[in-house]
């Protein structure tokens, strides 16, 4: 038995039994089996909570690129690792093979050491979806230097931030980046972000959209006539295994954000041993997670975890909506794509539109169909099973953080049944508990408790970069010896994880404890419904009520309207209960959303209060105008 590819589900209880009751020896074998080590572990695991301090591997030396492209030139030079699809669905895709990738991305690393960029000095990345993203991240990770992707869509203020808090020394970016119909001048972004941040002495640019830049003389170079000189072979800096490999801040819904730092060698077996398992990868396979790498899910499942593996990952430029909206089933068809790895929100927006974008296109190549970022509601999910898997692709419903570097929970497809909305069962090393808010854990079922995790897995953040305190009071402050998700949790009678949502978005009315995904969940089952987000306001009596603003697929007349929020309440008292009833219905034409497409429910709950001065930030959201219409009560 193989400990790195389960493949059914006795082995699954008995691989995830060994990493529970040896998870040293576990993840020594995984790590032997299929991983290049420079220099061998003295030691598997040290860990403290408290303090908290994690060390996987300790003693070992490598390098993530070695393990994610050099090695795999003996047997797959001519294999496709990047499969890039660009905005425009009439440019090319470019099929960049890993002998390709190897020489690009020691070009970039030349050149980044020729700018004088060392071991453990910070580069901030912000691009757009394009190859030159991924090669700038593998570059670093070549030459030991900690890359910070900043998602292109961040404004120059929320770039600044980053860029000051890790103290990058150099940023690589484009003179602009392609958005459906739209170019945004990222330059431009740079620049004014720049403006306030003294530490930045170079700036390498990407030419992708030919839009007209100032370059900065003595900070500002054009990156192709660097490359063309350098050398396509760069020798890989032997890292240590806790070494920091990247800095990635987390969407920052409130305060400051949290620059989360991972490590090398744990980050790299972990996110390697997940892709395998969760998306059953084979070598044929053409992977396409549609993320953008300045996320957590970009960084460990559309390069780390695949390249790791040797397989084809797709990076795609585009949006779900341009040219139309069966841009995805386009690309699914054109590549023959064998798994599929969205968010939720993409899955309804699409849902949204006429199913014929779908069927006019063959999805017969589709294997496996993922989901990730927040909980998929029941009628998405069956979307999602019924119109793109034709109910022949297992869903699997991964969730994870950017603190955890991988994937926790999910299904192993065509391994463990699923079950919608459920998540299902950790995946091995992974030791989940439920805790009520005393911190005493749950036992029975079905009962709503805080998520936490017991024991270290190897891709477990070790800090927030510069502020290990407010690490330690954010994730193992609340309860003691463990790792604190911030997450609510369910589990059945066979042991199934449904994740509930954000435990700040739990909403106590009249005493009780109701999250807003199932209820949510059940306003979304209604046929007039596109979109909903439920958020809690004070009330007189009950403590809090609910708030609901929804997002009607017509928005029809006002008598309409008084029936629908009939026909809503009634679909919550069927589903959950009365007592989950809405006070308040706002119908509006939209929900404002982070630019990782998660619902801001701070506004949402400022407007909701009647609170609608001092929104605080709004300029990370996808559609800042969206607040001012929903104030006005537009819909
Ligand atoms: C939520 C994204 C339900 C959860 C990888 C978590 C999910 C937060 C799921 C992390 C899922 C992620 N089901 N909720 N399958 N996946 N979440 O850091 O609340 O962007 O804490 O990482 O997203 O978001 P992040």
């Amino acid at each position: 038995m193989s400990n790195y590819h389960i493949k059914n589900l006795e082995e699954y209880f008995a691989v995830y039994r060994k990493s529970i009751r040896q998870p040293e020896l576990f993840w020594q074998e995984v790590a032997e089996e299929h991983f290049v080590w420079r220099k061998r572990w003295s030691k598997v695991l040290s860990w403290d909570f408290n303090k908290p301090e994690i060390k996987w591997f300790e003693g070992a030396q490598l390098n993530i690129t070695e393990n994610c492209i050099d090695r795999h030139l003996n047997t797959k030079a001519d294999k496709t690792a990047f499969l890039f699809e660009p905005n425009d669905p009439k440019e090319p895709a470019q099929h960049i093979t890993y002998q390709q990738l190897y020489e690009r991305v020691n070009k970039m690393a030349n050149v980044l050491k020729s700018q004088g960029i060392q071991k453990g000095d910070r580069v901030c990345i912000y691009l757009p979806m394009i190859p030159e993203l991924a090669m700038a991240v593998l570059a670093c990770a070549r030459i030991g230097a900690v890359h910070s992707v900043v998602f292109a869509g961040f404004s120059a203020g929320a770039l600044a931030t980053r860029i000051n808090d890790c103290d990058a020394r150099m940023v690589i970016t484009s003179d602009g980046s392609f958005r459906g119909n739209k170019t945004i001048d990222l330059k431009g972004i740079v620049d004014d972000a720049l403006e306030h941040c003294p530490g930045t002495s170079s700036v390498l640019v990407v030419e992708r959209t030919k839009n007209k830049v100032t370059m900065k003389p003595g900070r500002d170079q054009w990156l192709a006539p660097l490359l063309e000189g350098a050398d396509v072979h760069c020798t890989p800096e032997w890292m240590d295994a806790e070494d920091p490999l990247f800095i990635l801040y987390t969407s920052g819904s409130t305060g400051k954000p949290k620059g989360m730092l991972h490590t090398t060698a744990g980050y790299m077996v972990y996110t390697a041993y997940t892709f395998k398992n969760v998306f059953q990868h084979q070598s044929e396979d053409v992977y396409w997670c549609t993320a953008d790498i300045g996320w957590i899910t970009g960084h460990s499942y559309i390069v780390y975890g695949p390249l790791a593996n040797g397989a084809t990952t797709v990076l795609f430029e585009g949006i779900p909506s341009y040219p139309d909206f069966s841009r995805f089933w386009d690309v699914i068809d054109k590549h023959k794509i064998t798994q599929l790895y969205t968010a939720p929100t993409a899955i309804r927006a699409l849902a949204k539109e006429r199913l014929d974008y779908v069927t006019s296109h063959d999805l017969s190549s589709l294997r496996i169909l993922g989901t990730v970022g927040e909980p998929i509601n029941e009628e998405a999910w069956h979307w999602y099973n019924d119109h793109i898997g034709n109910k022949r692709c297992p869903i699997v419903d991964t969730w994870w953080q950017t603190e955890t570097g991988g994937i926790l929970i999910s299904p192993l497809p065509m391994i463990t049944p699923t079950k919608p909305t459920y998540a299902t069962l950790p995946l091995p090393g992974i030791q989940p508990v439920l805790v009520n808010e005393n911190g005493i854990e749950i036992t029975d079922n079905q009962v709503d408790g805080r998520l936490c995790v017991a024991f270290p897995w190897p891709s477990i953040a070790r800090s927030i970069w510069g502020d290990h305190q407010r690490f330690k009071e954010t994730y193992f402050t609340a309860f003691p010896g463990k790792y604190f998700t911030g997450d609510g949790a369910l589990r059945d009678e066979v042991g199934y994880y449904r994740i509930t949502g954000r435990v700040d978005d739990v909403i106590i009315v009249s005493g009780h404890n109701l999250g807003t995904a199932p209820i949510e969940d059940a306003i979304n089952e209604h046929p007039a419904v596109a979109e909903s987000a439920i958020v809690g306001f004070p009330h007189d009596i009950k403590g809090q009520a609910l708030y609901g603003f929804i997002i009607l697929k017509d928005t029809g007349t006002s008598r309409d309207r008084d029936n629908l929020s009939r026909e809503i309440n009634q679909a919550i008292t069927e589903h959950i209960g009365p007592i989950a009833k809405l006070d308040k219905i706002q119908f509006v034409p939209g929900l404002p959303k982070t630019r990782s497409g998660k619902i801001m429910r701070r506004i949402l709950r400022k407007i909701a209060a009647g609170e609608t001065e001092g929104l605080g930030d709004t300029t990370t959201l996808l559609n800042p105008e969206i607040v001012e219409e929903i104030i006005q009560g537009k819909i």
